[in-house]
């Protein structure tokens, strides 16, 4: 059996036998507020903190305050764990907004290369073993087609895979309009849906995997809650 990488959320790894299979590429979906975002922050803050494995989150939807922030309010302390360069949290969003638009061409700010580029540097410096894209979909509104967007995707990917390094891609579900949206599926390993939703007049936050390679995973939908110390799924109950 390959490795695994686990999240160390209590009630996921049982999900999926252990974690995430080293090496793949697993994508997130869900509405905005589903808890992707810290899923995200959890699966690298744990990774250093229980495995002492360097990680890396780029961020192009939040500022580095606000991951930052958002962590310490379930005493998850990203700031200690990046100043022992354990960690590496990089907001490529400021980077954008403070060029402008003819610089972002030039320098190609918003690019896949760009990603790549920072990536390898970070595997490089630092034995980097996780990373989290928070979001992918924020990538595709830069791509003036889906398909020069897909063929992008897909070199990315390759070079992802060929690096080794175990990466959860966040996208945001029900963006009909975003050129990108549909085909990041095309390029994961697994598929982790986040939902919420109100039954009986009862508010329930969900996960499902829809699909995992290279494992078993149980296919069913499970409530989680948003408890102090983050998400805990509940392995053992199913939502219909
Ligand atoms: N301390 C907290 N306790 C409980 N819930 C929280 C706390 N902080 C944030 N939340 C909730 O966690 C949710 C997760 O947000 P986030 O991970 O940013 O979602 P997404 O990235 O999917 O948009 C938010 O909807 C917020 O309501
Ligand atoms: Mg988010």
């Amino acid at each position: 059996m390959t490795g695994r990488k686990a999240t160390y959320i209590p009630g996921m790894d049982e999900l999926m036998n252990g974690g995430f299979p080293e090496g793949t590429i697993n994508l997130i979906t869900g509405p905005p507020g589903s808890a992707k975002s810290l899923f995200g922050i959890e699966y690298i803050h744990n990774g250093a903190r229980f495995d002492n494995e360097p990680g890396m989150l780029i961020s192009l939807e939040e500022s580095r305050d606000s991951m930052i922030r958002a962590a310490r309010s379930f005493d998850l302390d990203l700031r200690s764990l990046e100043k022992e360069d354990r960690i590496y949290l990089i907001d490529l969003g400021r980077m954008r907004v403070e060029c402008s638009a003819s610089e972002e061409l030039e320098w190609g700010l918003a690019s896949f290369d760009t990603l790549k580029n920072l990536i390898q540097n970070q595997i490089t410096l630092s034995g980097a073993k996780r990373l989290v894209l928070d979001s992918v979909t924020a990538m595709a509104i830069y791509y003036s087609s889906s398909e020069l967007f897909r063929r992008e995707l897909l070199k990315f990917s390759r070079f992802l895979r060929d690096a080794g390094i175990t990466t959860i891609l966040i996208s945001e579900a029900d963006i009909g309009a975003c050129p990108g949206y549909g085909i990041e599926g095309f390029v994961a390993d697994s598929m982790i849906e986040m939902d919420y939703m109100v039954t009986a007049g009862e508010y329930h936050r969900t996960l499902t995997v829809r699909k995992m390679r290279f494992t078993k995973h149980d296919p069913l939908k499970h409530p989680f809650l948003i408890m102090e110390n983050g998400i805990e799924v509940s392995p053992d109950e199913v939502m219909d």
